[in-house]
C-alpha cells in the first residue's frame, strides 16, 4: 500500500513582498529574493497572483521567477485573454484560475464554475497549449466540484477563507467555534469528494500556523498555498524561519491524522 506523505506540499505565495515594494515603488523588498529564501527553507512551490491592476506582482517579477524558481511556479490569474497570452509566454508549471474584482482587498470567494461552465471550459481548452497543470480556485461545494471535474482540469484549490473567519466578526466564542466547525466539515467533505473524482486537491487563503493544523490533517489535501501570514511573520523572524515554521505546522497537522 502507498504510504501517505509526511506532510502536504507548501506553495509559498510571495505577492505581499511585492505589496510592500509597490507601496513606495522602490526596488525592495524583492519577491524573487523571497522565493529563493522560501525554496532554501523547503518550500515545494512558489505561487504568485498577477492581478489585472498589477497591485503587487509585476510582469517582470513573473518572467524572472520563471527563470529562477527551482521547484514549481504556480501562476494565479483571472480567466482573461491578456492572462492567457501571459501564461502561454511564461509557461508556469501550474495555472490556478481565480475570480478577480478590482475593488476587492483580496480574492473573495471561489470561481463560479457552475455559472460559467461553458466559458471556463473554452478558456481551459485555450490554455492547454501552455502545457502545465490547470487548477480552479473554488468554494468547497459539491456542485462547484462536479462542474470542475466535467471541465477536465487536473486540480482544484479549495477556498479556506470562510474556515479562517475572523473571531471579531462573531458575538460569542461558541458562535465562532460552531461556524468554524461547519466550514471545516465542508472542506473535509469537498476534499474527499474531489479526490474521488480524480482531482488533485489543494487549499488556501487566510491560513496561518494555527488554523492550518486542522486542515493539514485532511489526507486528501496534498498542497497548501499560503502567503500573507508567512510574509507577516517574516518581518519578525526572517523569511526562511517563517517558511520553516509553516512547514513544521503542516507536518504536525498531518501527523495528527496519521496518529488518528
Ligand atoms: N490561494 C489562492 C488561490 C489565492 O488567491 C491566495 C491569495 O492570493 C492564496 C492562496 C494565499 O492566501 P493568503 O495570502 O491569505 O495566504
Amino acid at each position: 500500500m502507498k504510504k501517505p506523505p509526511i506532510r502536504p506540499r507548501l506553495g509559498v505565495n510571495v505577492d505581499h513582498v511585492a505589496t510592500i515594494r509597490q507601496a513606495r515603488h522602490t526596488k525592495y523588498p524583492d519577491p524573487i529574493a523571497a522565493a529563493i529564501a522560501a525554496e532554501s527553507a523547503g518550500a515545494d512551490q512558489i505561487t504568485v497572483h498577477l492581478r489585472e491592476d498589477r497591485r503587487h506582482i509585476q510582469d517582470r517579477d513573473l518572467r524572472i521567477l520563471r527563470e529562477t524558481v527551482q521547484t514549481r511556479l504556480n501562476l494565479e490569474m483571472a480567466a482573461t485573454a491578456e492572462m492567457a497570452e501571459i501564461a502561454r509566454a511564461v509557461r508556469p508549471d501550474m495555472v490556478t484560475l481565480v475570480p478577480e474584482r478590482r475593488e476587492e482587498q483580496t480574492t473573495e470567494g471561489g470561481l463560479d464554475v457552475v455559472g460559467q461552465e461553458a466559458a471556463l471550459a473554452a478558456y481551459v481548452e485555450e490554455l492547454r497549449p501552455f502545457g502545465g497543470e490547470i487548477s480552479l480556485f473554488i468554494d468547497p461545494r459539491a456542485d462547484q466540484l462536479a462542474a470542475s471535474a466535467r471541465i477536465g482540469v487536473e486540480a482544484v484549490e479549495l477556498h479556506t477563507g470562510d474556515y479562517c473567519a475572523d473571531r471579531r466578526a462573531f458575538s460569542t466564542i461558541a458562535e465562532y467555534d460552531a461556524f468554524v466547525d461547519t466550514q471545516f466539515d465542508k472542506l473535509k467533505y469537498a476534499a474527499k469528494a474531489a479526490d474521488t473524482m480524480g482531482l488533485k486537491v489543494a487549499a488556501g487563503h487566510g491560513l496561518d500556523t494555527k488554523n492550518v493544523l486542522r486542515v493539514a490533517a485532511i489526507r486528501e489535501i496534498v498542497e497548501f498555498n499560503i502567503g500573507h501570514s508567512i510574509v507577516a511573520r517574516a518581518l519578525f523572524i526572517g523569511f526562511e524561519a517563517a517558511v520553516r515554521e509553516m512547514i513544521d505546522a503542516l507536518e504536525s497537522g498531518r501527523r495528527r491524522f496519521l496518529e488518528g
